[in-house]
């Protein structure tokens, strides 16, 4: 099959499309020709050689992909040769076919064709994950996420709303800033112009965020210690800004704040199709009725699978990019 191939290393590393054997599938898995898959962040530091696949996962990579099922495993049931799927990988998606854990799985919605389903489960997955199973976002209450524009913070926006949670984001520039307030954010915050803390502090009268889901790290620690609200979760997803940061442990204890840190592509294939399970049966029917949809900023085949990396590495994008295997 063709395949993305990673050549030369670190900072000089650069796609191409190349060619890989086929995978087979084992028996929970399915094998879907892939008619899409997305760019994440992780995938820049995969190909830069800083997040190298998991043991046992393909070394290609893709966090998830849309396509066709061409064949299923002997203890595959409820998908079948044909279904339109949706799947969360852990590696493998930049490919023409890829195997996924059955319980990875998902039917791709009518409303949604299969390049819009391609950026469907990594983002939305890890904002259920982070935002409803392990920080418990509250009903009505206020959830602060980074990266406004990006794809988690996309699909944050949608999820939040659909819950009846507040949401505010932070963003770098008012074109940013606009478009998640179209999308339905309450609060988009310029960090080039403002302060997050302050800004928070006074749209919550004075109480502060419930729950922070954090890209960024060691800067803006101190001023989610300072917008959280008593009680309040902050849980990191990334480190963009980097890793180490002092803690003001009297600030945690005084709040009674819970601090997670978090990564879904290591978990296992028990825990994502638990994952995948809590989701459909929380936001299934937001699902199908076309209220959650992935924003797709652009879609490029993937022989332009670097392009598409760099355009991602400069943050021009808002939403996901795409990058399509078949038409
Ligand atoms: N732990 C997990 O399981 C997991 C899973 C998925 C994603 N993630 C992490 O989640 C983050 C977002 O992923 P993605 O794929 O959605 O990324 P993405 O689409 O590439 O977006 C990253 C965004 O971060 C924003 N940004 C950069 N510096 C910022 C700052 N100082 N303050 C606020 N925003 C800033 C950029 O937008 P601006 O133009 O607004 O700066 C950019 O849009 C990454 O760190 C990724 O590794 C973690």
């Amino acid at each position: 099959m063709r395949a993305i191939e990673v050549q030369g290393k670190g900072k000089e590393a650069t796609l191409v499309l190349g060619a890989a054997p086929d995978p087979v599938p084992g028996p929970n898995e399915v094998l879907i020709e892939v008619a899409a898959t997305a760019v994440n962040r992780a995938d820049l530091m995969q190909r830069r050689g800083l997040y190298p696949a998991p043991p046992g996962a393909s070394p290609i990579i893709g966090l998830e992909c849309a396509g066709v099922i061409a064949a299923c495993g002997s203890k595959v049931s409820g998908f079948a040769r044909g279904d339109r799927v949706m799947a969360l990988l852990a590696g493998g998606g930049y490919a023409e076919l890829a195997c996924a854990d059955a319980g990875s799985v998902m039917h791709v919605p009518a409303h949604l064709d299969l390049t819009q389903a391609a950026a469907f489960p990594e983002t939305y997955l890890t904002c259920f994950l982070n935002l409803f199973q392990l920080a418990a976002v509250p009903q009505g209450g206020w959830a602060l996420v980074h990266g406004g524009g990006s794809g988690i913070g996309t699909s944050a926006i949608a999820l939040l709303r659909e819950a009846g949670v507040r949401v505010a984001v932070t963003c770098g520039s008012r074109d940013k800033v606009d478009r998640c307030l179209q999308l339905g954010a309450d609060l988009a915050i310029n960090y080039r112009e403002q302060e997050f803390p302050a800004v928070l502090r006074e749209a919550t009268g004075g109480e502060g965020v419930d729950v922070v889901l954090d890209s960024i790290g060691a800067p803006y620690l101190a001023g989610h210690l300072e917008c959280l609200r008593i009680g309040g979760r902050l849980v990191w997803i990334g480190l963009m800004g980097g890793a180490e940061a002092p803690l003001a442990l009297g600030t945690v204890l005084r709040k009674r704040l819970t601090l997670i840190g978090s990564t879904l592509r290591a978990r296992s294939v028990a825990e994502k199709a638990e994952l995948v399970r809590g989701f459909l049966a929380r936001f299934g029917k937001a699902l199908d009725a076309g209220r959650l949809a992935p924003i797709i900023d652009r879609s490029l085949p993937l022989a332009r699978a670097q392009e598409a990396h760099e355009l991602v590495d400069r943050s021009d994008h808002f939403g996901k990019v795409v990058l399509t295997v078949r038409e």
